[in-house]
C-alpha cells in the first residue's frame, strides 16, 4: 500500500509545482488553485492510507475542527483583510509541524534517531515556534490588536542575537543527549520569544513582508518535519512553500527599493496618519475640480489608463471602478488598468480586486509594460493611490521611496487623482504630483466620487 501511498504523493507534487507555475498569471490563477487545492486533497488522502496511521478517531475530529474553522474564516473574511488570515494560517501551519515534530519525539526519543533526524526536530520546533509568536504578533499589528508603530528598545538586537546564540547551543544536548527533553522545551520556550522580539520592532505598515517572509518559514517547518516522519510529500511541499515565500519577500522588496534587512530591522512603515502634502507651497496651490469637470476630461479622452491604488480597497470602488470603464469604452475609449506590483497592501491585491470585480484579464497590465504608454495617453485616473505614482521616487534621494519604480502618470496628458485629502500614503511622504498643473484633483471617497462620474457622464450622454 506504501507504495500507492508514495505514487500518490508523486503526483500531488507535480500538481503543485503546476498549480503553482499557473499562479504566475491572471489568466490560469484560478486554475492553478483548484489545481493545488486538489494535489492536497490527494495529499490529505494519500497520508490516511498510509501504514503509519493506527486510528482515524482522533484524525476525524481535527478534520471536522480545523475544517470549520477555516471554512468559516475564509467565507467571513473581508478582502482587506487577507493578510491578518494568512498570517494566522501560517503561524497555524508552522506551529502543527513543530507539535508533529516533538511528538514523534515523544513517542521514541532521540536516540531511536540520527543526528540528522535530530537536528531536524529542533529545526522544526525553532522555525515552527517563531512563525507561530511571529505571525500572532503580525496579525494583531495588522488588526490594530496590538500597537502598530514599531516597539523598540536599547540593545535588541544584541539581545535577540543572545537568545539566537543560546538556541544554537541547545542543538548539541538535543543531538547527543540521551533524553534531551529539557532542551527541546527550552528550545521551544525561547523560540516562542523569539518570534516574538522579532516582529514588534517592524513597523505595522511593513506586516504584508513579514508575512511573506513567515509563510515562508512555515514552510521550512514542515519540510525539516519532513525529514524527522522521512515523508517526501512534507519535504517537498515544504520546500515549494519555503521558496516561493522567500521568492514573494524579495519581488516585494525590490519593487518597494527596500532590503529585506531594512524591512526586518528598520523602523521604516509607520504610516504617518496626520501626515498631509501641503495644500500651498509658495506660488503653488493644488487645483481642486468637482465631478463635471473631470466628466468632461474623460468625455473627451480616447485613451484612459486607471491607475488603482489602496484607496480603491478601502472605498470598496472596484465595481464601480469597473463600470466607469465599460461606460467609457462604449464610447469608443481605450481603457486600460495599471497595476503596480505592491499597489494596495498585499502581494497582488489590485489584480484580486479588479477580478472581483470582472474587469477583463486582458485589459490589466503591469507597470514595465505600461509606462511607455502613459505619455501617449490622454488620461490618468489615479484611483486611490499615492506612492506609487509619487514622482519623487525618481528625484528626491532624500525620500524614503526614492528609487521605487513608480506608474509614470505624471507623463500623460491629464491627470485625474480620486482621494479625500492631501493625506500621505503608507510611506508617509507628500506628493508633488498634486501641485502639477496637468492634475486635477477630486477630494471625497472614491467609491462616491466615482458614482457620481458615472452618473455625470450618462447625463451627459
Ligand atoms: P498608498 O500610497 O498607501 O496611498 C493610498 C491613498 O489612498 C492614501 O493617500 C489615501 O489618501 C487614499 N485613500 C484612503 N482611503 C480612501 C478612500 N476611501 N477613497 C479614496 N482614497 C482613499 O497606496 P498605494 O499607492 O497603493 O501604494 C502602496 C504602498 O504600500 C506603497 O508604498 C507600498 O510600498 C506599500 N506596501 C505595499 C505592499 C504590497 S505587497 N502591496 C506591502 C507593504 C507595503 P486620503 O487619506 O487623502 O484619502
Amino acid at each position: 500500500m506504501n507504495n500507492y501511498v508514495n505514487l500518490a504523493y508523486l503526483v500531488s507534487v507535480v500538481c503543485f509545482i503546476v498549480g503553482l507555475k499557473k499562479l504566475s498569471s491572471p489568466k490560469t490563477a484560478r486554475y492553478g488553485n483548484a489545481l493545488a487545492s486538489v494535489a492536497m486533497l490527494i495529499a490529505i488522502v494519500a497520508s490516511l492510507l498510509h501504514s503509519d496511521v493506527l486510528s482515524y478517531s482522533a484524525i476525524i475530529i481535527a478534520f471536522i475542527v480545523g475544517g470549520a474553522i477555516g471554512a468559516v474564516a475564509a467565507v467571513r473574511v473581508q478582502m482587506t483583510g487577507m493578510p491578518e488570515m494568512v498570517a494566522l494560517f501560517n503561524g497555524s501551519g508552522g506551529f502543527a509541524s513543530a507539535l508533529v515534530a516533538l511528538s514523534e519525539y515523544s513517542q521514541t526519543g532521540t536516540d531511536e534517531y540520527t543526528k540528522m533526524a535530530a537536528i531536524s526536530i529542533g529545526a522544526s520546533v525553532l522555525i515552527g515556534a517563531v512563525t507561530l509568536t511571529g505571525s500572532v504578533v503580525a496579525y494583531g499589528k495588522l488588526a490594530g490588536k496590538v500597537p502598530s508603530q514599531p516597539i523598540t528598545y536599547p540593545y535588541q538586537n544584541f539581545a535577540n542575537g543572545v537568545v539566537f546564540l543560546l538556541i544554537v547551543v541547545l542543538f548539541y544536548p538535543i543531538c547527543v543527549a540521551t533524553s534531551p527533553t529539557w532542551a527541546l522545551c527550552l528550545l521551544l520556550v525561547l523560540s516562542l520569544a523569539l518570534g516574538v522580539a522579532l516582529v514588534i520592532p517592524i513597523g505595522g505598515a511593513d506586516m504584508p513582508v513579514v508575512i511573506s517572509l513567515l509563510n515562508s518559514y512555515s514552510g521550512l517547518a514542515a519540510c525539516a518535519t519532513g525529514f524527522v516522519l522521512e515523508n517526501q510529500l512534507l519535504i517537498t511541499a515544504g520546500s515549494l512553500v519555503g521558496a516561493a515565500g522567500i521568492i514573494l519577500t524579495a519581488l516585494m522588496c525590490k519593487a518597494m527599493n527596500r532590503s529585506l534587512g531594512n524591512v526586518v530591522f528598520g523602523a521604516f512603515g509607520v504610516a504617518d496618519s496626520t501626515g498631509t502634502t501641503k495644500a500651498a507651497d509658495g506660488d503653488r496651490t493644488v487645483r481642486d475640480y468637482g465631478i463635471e469637470d473631470a466628466a468632461m476630461v474623460l468625455d473627451a479622452a480616447s485613451s484612459v489608463i486607471i491607475v488603482p491604488g489602496y484607496g480603491l480597497a478601502v472605498a470598496r470602488a472596484q465595481h464601480v471602478t469597473h463600470e466607469l470603464g465599460q461606460l467609457l469604452e462604449k464610447r469608443g475609449t481605450t481603457v486600460k488598468y495599471a497595476i503596480h506590483p505592491v499597489a494596495g497592501r498585499m502581494p497582488g491585491h489590485m489584480n484580486v480586486l479588479l477580478a472581483e470585480a470582472d474587469v477583463p484579464y486582458e485589459q490589466l497590465v503591469e507597470m514595465d509594460m505600461i509606462n511607455p504608454e502613459f505619455e501617449t495617453t490622454d488620461v490618468a485616473l489615479v484611483l486611490g493611490a499615492n506612492d506609487v505614482v509619487n514622482p519623487s521616487a525618481r528625484t528626491d534621494k532624500d525620500s524614503p521611496i526614492y528609487g521605487m519604480p513608480i506608474l509614470d502618470v505624471d507623463k500623460a496628458g491629464t491627470v485625474i487623482i480620486s482621494k479625500r485629502s492631501l493625506g500621505t500614503g503608507f510611506a508617509g511622504v507628500g506628493n508633488e504630483l498634486f501641485f502639477a498643473d496637468k492634475t486635477m484633483m477630486i477630494f471625497g471617497d472614491a467609491r462616491q466620487t466615482l458614482t457620481e462620474l458615472v452618473a455625470a457622464l450618462r447625463d451627459g450622454s
